[in-house]
């Protein structure tokens, strides 16, 4: 497969300029206003002249990933000095992440990188970069303030890269090898998120420390949330209302003739850690919907007058279980199972079990809403330019249900599976399925309770399981 590379005399022009902002251009091609200039260094041992770029020097750059708990201590006493370093913090970790992911991009094959949909995330991406790269050292509080404007921008104007990747990967996938192609995916989300983590979660303490009731230095330990942390999440509680919340969809995609089976929690119901709650509600949400709908479809239990009401739908039956390190959530449904030969794509976002449908409504995709910029109402999604000049509004928490309720429940990406298992890899925890073919699914969760785990930024090599 040709890749976008030095040697690709057939690169169109807009590439060929992107390459060249990128300052990857070789000599002899036409040189493209506002460049970067191209410095060439000798790799030793080899012959041959390398370009440096800007995006060399950032990829050259390690990420510096943080744990819950850096952030809550963090922001537990919170002074100008360490709003400033927080800034400081996200102003380099912003474009050296971004830049990893653009590398990345830059290495799949030219069919994949020029799909329209990936080329619009590429170019979104190579302004995020060039815009937080050129962003001065933050010393003051105004600074911050301009910096924090530029992140709520950036923010929004990434609300549509999920649909857009999702889009892209399903028109791409047989162009290239589809476990490529969602390692491919597993990373860029996964990078994404932690994106999205710092910066928001920035905002959030600038937000904080801007507050009329806020004294710089009192600790905040008495509040429920330290920026976008929830410090006690109860699992029980999480379940309890994305239950509810997903009950009620499938009341109003079924009907009022459908029996919606019941959410039964026993098991450590006090269990409760810090973490983010629309990570959570993400998942939880997701894996309910999922029981949800196998057992409506699979019993078709009717409240009409053939219906025998002494047969409700079995209960989707959720065991919270609390270890030293762990909290483990298993949601066992009896919907069926998953068929034995949709198995092997049940992680995949190229070939997931929604992709068909997906793509014949490429035209009506719903945003993926994870995040607290992404749950913000469906009016203020409208217009990403319009939006942009809008004051921003503090995060809801506790409301990014509404996450789940916006999302059409007759359209779905397909992705809901695979991206929830990058949520719940990101702090350090996992999620499996296992199938009884014929009878149910049994889904296990496992969160890392202690927050002392970094973000894990890699994708590992058992995403391919
Ligand atoms: C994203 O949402 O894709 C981002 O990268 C956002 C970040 C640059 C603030």
């Amino acid at each position: 497969m040709p890749r976008l590379s030095l040697q690709n005399a057939t690169a169109p022009i807009r590439l060929m300029r992107r390459a060249g902002a990128l300052g990857v251009v070789a000599r002899g091609q036409p040189r493209f206003p506002g460049r970067q200039p191209i410095r060439f260094s000798h790799s030793h041992g080899s012959p041959k002249w390398r370009p440096v770029s800007v995006l060399d020097e950032w990829v050259a750059k390690e990420a510096r990933p943080i744990s819950l708990r850096q952030l809550m201590v963090f922001g537990r006493s919170l002074t100008e000095a360490r709003l400033i370093s927080s800034a400081n913090y996200v102003r380099t970790e912003l474009p050296t992440r971004i830049a990893h992911r653009i590398r990345d991009m830059q290495r799949l094959p030219y069919v994949v990188v020029t799909n329209s949909h990936v080329n619009e995330v590429y170019d979104l991406y190579y302004n995020a970069f060039d815009t937080f790269r050129k962003i001065r050292e933050i010393k003051t509080l105004e600074d911050n303030d301009q910096l924090c404007k530029t992140i709520r921008f950036t923010l929004k104007a990434h609300l549509t890269v999920i649909p857009k990747l999702a889009m892209g990967i399903l028109e791409c996938s047989g162009l290239m090898e589809a476990k490529e192609l969602d390692r491919f995916m597993n990373t860029i989300l996964k990078s994404r998120i932690s994106r999205r983590v710092i910066a928001e979660q920035h905002l959030a303490l600038t937000d904080t420390f801007h507050a009329p009731w806020f004294s710089p230095g009192a600790k905040l330990s008495e509040t429920e949330f330290i920026g976008e942390i929830f410090l006690k999440c109860i699992a029980k509680d999480v379940v309890e209302r994305c239950g509810e919340e997903i009950r009620d969809i499938a009341r109003r995609a079924y009907g009022p003739d459908v029996a919606i089976p019941q959410i039964k929690i026993d098991g450590h119901l006090d269990a409760s850690f810090p973490y983010i709650l629309s990570h959570l509600e993400y998942i939880i949400g997701e894996l309910l919907r999922n029981s949800v709908q196998a057992v409506v479809e699979k019993h078709e239990h009717r409240k009409d007058k053939d219906a025998n009401p002494s047969r409700p739908p079995p209960p989707i039956e959720v065991t919270i279980c609390e270890s030293s390190q762990h909290v483990i959530i298993r949601i066992s449904d009896q919907g069926g199972g998953v068929p034995h030969g949709s198995l092997p794509y049940m992680w995949s976002f190229s070939k997931g079990p929604a992709s068909g449908q997906l793509l014949a409504n490429l035209g009506q995709v719903p945003k993926l809403a994870a995040t607290m910029q992404e749950l913000q109402s469906e009016d203020d999604r409208e217009g990403v330019n319009a939006e942009a000049s809008k004051p921003f509004q503090p995060s809801s928490h506790g409301n990014s249900l509404a996450s789940l309720s916006s999302r059409p429940p007759n359209l779905r990406l397909g992705m809901g599976l695979p991206l929830s298992r990058v949520y719940a890899e990101y702090w350090a925890g996992s999620l499996a399925l296992h199938s009884l073919e014929g009878y149910g699914v049994d889904a296990f969760l496992q969160i890392s309770k202690l927050g002392n785990k970094n973000e894990q930024l890699t994708t590992r090599a058992t995403m391919d399981a």
